[in-house]
Formats: structure tokens, C-alpha cells, sequence
């Protein structure tokens, strides 16, 4: 994972600058694993770590794939399986996701797996000394998942 997250291409919109270090991965893989409001699932390709995606918080979901390994479905695969996972495993109305609206490839991810936006904001993160803003996505559970008869 440190492969990935100290990578400036990879991290262009992640909400923290590139991990300049080790230790620092370290601390993110310690809190992932650590959070019990997490869901969080590291994706595997031929036997090597391409990437993480899940809820890092419930009900916030977040993503980031190794960029030698993007374009080739792996994120929508990824989160199709994690989605259904949180489902029937939480209990959780909805899910959300905070996106830069430069960052075309999660915009298309996130409407391929049927979000919507919910709102917009600007200047939501300060990071290596320019602004960022945020499109705001959600995910409202099926009701055939909550039990509900479909309508
Ligand atoms: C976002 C990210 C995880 C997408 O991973 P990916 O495996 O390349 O995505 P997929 O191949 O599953 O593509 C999903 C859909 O998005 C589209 N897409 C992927 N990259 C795209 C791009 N750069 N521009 C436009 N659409 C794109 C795909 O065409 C696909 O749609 P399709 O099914 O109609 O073909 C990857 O680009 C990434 O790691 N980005 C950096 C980290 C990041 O920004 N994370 C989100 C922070 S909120």
C-alpha cells in the first residue's frame, strides 16, 4: 500500500498529500484495520496488493487503485462486491462518498454504481497549498436489502 499511497499520480486527489515515509503507511494501515466504524478491504490482483476500497468510515466509502492497474474494472468489480458486503452486514440507510470534482474517474465509478449527488461545496480541503472542493455523492440502501418487500 505504501507503493500506492506515497505515489503523487495515485494521490492527486486523496484527501492527505503523498505519504513522504513508511511510518506513515503504517499509521494509515494501523487505523484502517483499528476503526471499528470501518469496512475496509485491501484488493489483491496475481498475488499483489493493487489497491483498497470499502468504507474507511461508515457511511463514507473511498477508494485508490495502484495507477498501473486503473481502467481495467478492478474498482467497479471491487466495490460492487463491497457494497453488497455492507448491506447485509450493517445496517447502515446509506452510503456516501466525498469527491474532487477534477476527479472524473471516481465521478464515472461512483454513477456506474448508481450514487447520486446530493451537493456541492468548495474549498473543502487544504492540501500541498491549494484548495480543493468536494462533490458530495450517496447510495440509499436497496429495500429489498432491508427486508422490505420490492415495491
Ligand atoms: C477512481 C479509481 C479507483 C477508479 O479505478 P478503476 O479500476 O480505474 O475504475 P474502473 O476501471 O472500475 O472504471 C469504472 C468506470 O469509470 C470509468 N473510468 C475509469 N477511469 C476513468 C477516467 N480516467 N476518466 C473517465 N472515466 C473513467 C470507466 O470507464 C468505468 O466505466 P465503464 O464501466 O463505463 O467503462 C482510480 O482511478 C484511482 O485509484 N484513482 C486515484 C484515487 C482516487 O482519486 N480515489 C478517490 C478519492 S475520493
Amino acid at each position: 500500500m505504501h507503493r500506492i499511497l506515497s505515489d503523487p499520480q495515485a494521490m492527486r486527489f486523496w484527501s492527505t498529500d503523498p505519504h513522504p515515509d513508511l511510518a506513515t503507511s503504517s499509521e494509515w494501515l494501523a487505523s484502517m484495520i483499528g476503526r471499528p466504524d470501518g469496512s475496509d478491504f485491501i484488493i489483491e490482483h496475481g498475488g499483489k496488493v493493487i489497491g483498497k476500497a470499502g468504507a474507511w468510515q461508515l457511511p463514507e466509502v473511498g477508494f485508490i487503485l495502484s495507477p498501473d492497474h486503473w481502467g481495467k474494472g478492478f474498482a467497479r468489480e471491487a466495490m460492487e462486491a463491497i457494497i453488497g458486503h455492507l448491506w447485509a452486514t450493517t445496517e447502515t440507510p446509506r452510503l456516501t462518498a466525498d469527491v474532487d470534482p477534477d476527479n472524473h474517474a471516481s465521478i464515472k465509478l461512483l454513477n456506474k454504481l448508481g450514487f447520486h449527488e446530493t451537493h456541492r461545496a468548495e474549498n473543502t480541503f487544504f492540501i500541498g497549498g491549494r484548495w480543493f472542493g468536494s462533490i458530495y455523492f450517496a447510495l440509499e440502501r436497496p429495500a429489498l436489502a432491508a427486508g422490505r418487500p420490492a415495491q
